[in-house]
């Protein structure tokens, strides 16, 4: 890669740090939702997950050791304001400041997500996303945030993957906090993005940028059906937030395929004018291509307004997870990226796979050394990809799949919160070392012969 490349690894508060009440913390939907029984598989919660709040000094030294560039996390809103508005708990931010320092102690550059979707319980049970209120005390938390950190970081990210809170979160009710409103779910996507702007103007000179979950979506014929369920969902998972962020607009026929669902009227129109304030970059997450197609059936659809899609299969390996496999899928993504948007600075800020592995995990090695290699095609081509951040640094709560996915370069043992560096960081810390993947260009293409 080029000289100055961003090489780094990312987690999020609620993933990791555990220590749910402590220091004046107050309670988020993800601790409503985790402690609801069903809602997350085998009943895990992140009361205790991997007791980062407490062993963050390891964990950077972990970070230290592997020469990571840079470490993407994310801050809990409930830990600064535990009621999601008003008075700020200094005790939460020490705890950033601490991070902050000692990433800085080690030379590792702090790049902190000011959302990864831990909203205070008390701004839910105000109406949440759906409300544009939560969007002006985004902007009044992120103001405090960024008063007690602006010295010592540069580079900032409002949210991360906004999509999964508006849609898991409102539309499907995979996510916290679990409603199934699909008009709501629109509303909120909104004021996510509203909550973007509004921090944009707020953090003044910072350098600010946002996070999206975009992804590659193919259709599985030239059949008019598929050919429509793929502009569909490349319009409610991509579009929807790409126009809006980077043309100022949403797209004519998202709000089209919408018309039933809601009117758009609670867009108003200056909204786009901060909201399409240029990024200072885009953080793109990747894991996994899209294949769809039509479906005659009605389905409910965490894509709201079409609910004659399905997606198919690809008939490619899968990671444990079950997310299917394809490297190509992110150069096609940052090709169009390039192609269809004006130009900002990219960075790929997630990018990783679960396996059922221990330490020995050939299989993420060969993901990650497609993907890192897929990166390196994109910047030949001219894409601008400034940096790539693996998901994950550390094993941790995998959301409504609880701590059975491991997405870990480092293994946690969750009984004892041992540490134990998988062979990907092993092998990512050499990348590191040497500034790209080095072998044969040839993909490695049989992803899943090892999982021990
Ligand atoms: C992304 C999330 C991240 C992690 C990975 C696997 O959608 O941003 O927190 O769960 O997926």
């Amino acid at each position: 890669m080029k000289p100055g490349f961003v090489w780094g690894a990312a987690t999020s508060s609620y993933q990791i740090e555990g220590a749910v009440t402590e220091d004046g913390r107050g309670p988020s939907i993800w601790d409503t939702f985790s402690a609801t029984p069903g809602k997350v598989d085998n009943g895990d919660t992140g009361e205790v997950a991997a007791d980062h709040y407490h062993r963050y000094g390891d964990d950077v030294a972990l970070m230290a050791d592997l020469g990571l560039g840079a470490y993407r996390f994310s801050i809990a809103w409930p830990r600064v304001q535990p009621l999601g508005s008003g008075a700020v708990n200094q005790r939460g931010l020490d705890f950033y400041r601490r991070l902050v320092d000692s990433l800085l102690e080690r030379g590792i550059e702090p790049w902190p997500t000011l959302y990864h979707w831990d909203l205070p319980q008390p701004l839910e049970d105000a109406g949440g996303w759906p409300e544009r209120d939560t969007a002006l005390r985004f902007a009044d938390y992120a103001a405090a945030v960024h008063g007690a950190l602006a010295d010592r970081v540069t580079r900032w990210t409002t949210f991360n993957e906004p999509w999964c809170s508006a849609f898991l979160g409102y539309a499907t009710g995979r996510h916290a906090p679990g409603r199934r409103e699909p008009a709501a779910a629109v509303r909120a996507a909104h004021h996510l993005l509203l909550g973007h702007g509004l921090a944009v103007r707020a953090l003044g000179d910072a350098e600010v940028g946002i996070t999206l979950n975009l992804t590659d979506v193919s259709p599985r014929t030239r059949a008019d059906a598929d050919l429509d369920a793929a502009r569909r969902i490349d319009g409610m998972q991509n579009r929807i937030f790409l126009d809006p962020l980077l043309r100022g607009s949403y797209p004519v026929d998202v709000i089209a395929d919408l018309r039933g669902t809601t009117s758009f009227d609670h867009v108003r129109p200056a909204d786009l004018d901060l909201i399409s304030v240029p990024p200072a970059f885009l953080g793109v997450n990747y894991y996994s291509p899209m294949l769809v197609a039509g479906n005659a059936s009605e389905k409910p659809s965490a894509y709201v307004g079409s609910p004659n899609v399905e997606h198919a299969d690809g008939g490619r390996p899968r990671t444990s997870i079950g997310w299917e496999i394809d490297a190509d899928g992110l150069l096609r993504l940052l090709l169009r990226l390039r192609r269809d948007y004006p130009a900002v600075p990219l960075y790929v800020t997630e990018n990783g796979a679960a396996f059922d592995d221990e330490v020995h995990d050939t299989a993420r090695i060969a993901y990650l050394a497609d993907h890192l290699r897929a990166c390196g095609e994109a910047i030949e081509a001219g894409v601008p990809l400034e940096g790539y951040f693996a998901w994950s640094l550390l094993d941790n709560f995998e959301w409504s799949f609880g701590y059975a996915q491991r997405f870990g370069l480092v293994h946690v043992d969750y009984a004892t919160q041992r540490r134990t560096p998988k062979d990907s960081a092993r092998w990512y810390s050499d990348v590191i070392r040497r500034n790209g993947v080095q072998g044969s260009l040839h993909r490695v293409h049989d992803h899943t012969g090892e999982r021990s």
